[in-house]
């Protein structure tokens, strides 16, 4: 596996192939990133991964500077996976100018859910995705869906600069329990932890109502707020929506469930396709 840091190296690294299929990442990796490495790995000719913690998604009382860097644990985790070439540029590598030209994604499908709790968020992403597939070449790019607006956002995006890119989603990783894996986890203490399985149960229970013929969306959203809250979560919101653009779903419409909530200090996201 080879390590690059600059654009420079990673142009020369990329030259003998044709196909990258990239896995954007923040680093700090788990299981779930690593599902994201096997599953590129039979879509292109090389699997790329990027490891960047990109400020622009950050908004100033959120966790930059407490995000985990543990880019040393992250290598040897993404060779053991089979990874062939990772791209973990500085901050002042990608962003050696302020990042003034961005990506500024419709308010209706960005301003909603994880939007509007995280106002900018989804600008911060798209534009450093743009960035990271302009500079990978990417061919193939693969989320996972536990980041279901972000890889709805990525597709459409791609859709409309007509970009040469396959979007690749994939599906959530979870623990015994059915907690979704996620970096931010490792922030819950003991007792929370052990709680944390309410939030796909919660999910869950809410997709059966769904599957079993309920139409009461409402009320479905309000029963499930209720359990988390009775269960000391302070919720964000759960929610149905149909899978395409995360709108309020019409008859007929291919549904996914949502979940945003506070366990403590942690804020956890999971979902579920109906
Ligand atoms: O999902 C993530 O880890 C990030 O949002 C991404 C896609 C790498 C962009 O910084």
């Amino acid at each position: 596996m080879q390590i690059v840091h600059t654009l420079a190296e990673l142009r020369q690294a990329l030259a003998p192939f044709r196909h990258p299929a990239v896995v954007p990442t923040m680093g700090n990796l788990h299981q779930g990133h690593l599902e994201l490495v096997r599953a590129a790995q039979s879509l292109g000719d090389v699997t790329l991964v990027t490891i960047f913690v990109n400020r622009l998604q950050f908004a100033p009382h959120e966790d930059f500077d407490r995000y985990p860097r543990t880019l040393e644990s992250d290598y040897a985790q993404l060779a053991a996976a089979g990874c062939g070439l990772v791209f973990a540029p500085s901050e002042d590598e990608l962003y050696p100018l302020p990042q003034t030209f961005k990506v500024q994604p419709p308010s209706e499908l960005s301003d909603v859910l994880e939007g509007y709790f995280r106002p900018g968020f989804f600008t911060g992403v798209c534009t450093i995705v743009m960035k990271l597939l302009a500079c990978t070449q990417a061919r193939t790019a693969v989320f996972g869906k536990k980041d279901y607006q972000q890889l709805m956002l990525v597709r459409q995006m791609v859709q409309q600069f007509a970009m040469p890119i396959d979007i690749v989603g994939v599906e959530t990783c979870r623990d015994a329990d059915g907690l979704a894996l996620s970096s931010r986890n490792g922030y819950l203490t003991t007792s929370e932890r052990e709680r944390a399985v309410l939030l796909s149960q919660t999910l869950q229970v809410f997709a059966k109502a769904l599957r079993l013929g309920s139409t009461d969306y409402s009320l479905l959203e309000t029963q499930a707020q209720q359990a988390l809250a009775a269960a000391g979560w302070a919720p964000d919101y759960v929610t149905v929506r149909r899978r395409y653009d995360l709108q309020p779903p019409q008859a007929g419409d291919a549904l996914v469930v949502l979940a945003a909530a506070r366990l403590g200090a942690t804020r956890l996201i999971d979902n579920l396709e109906v």
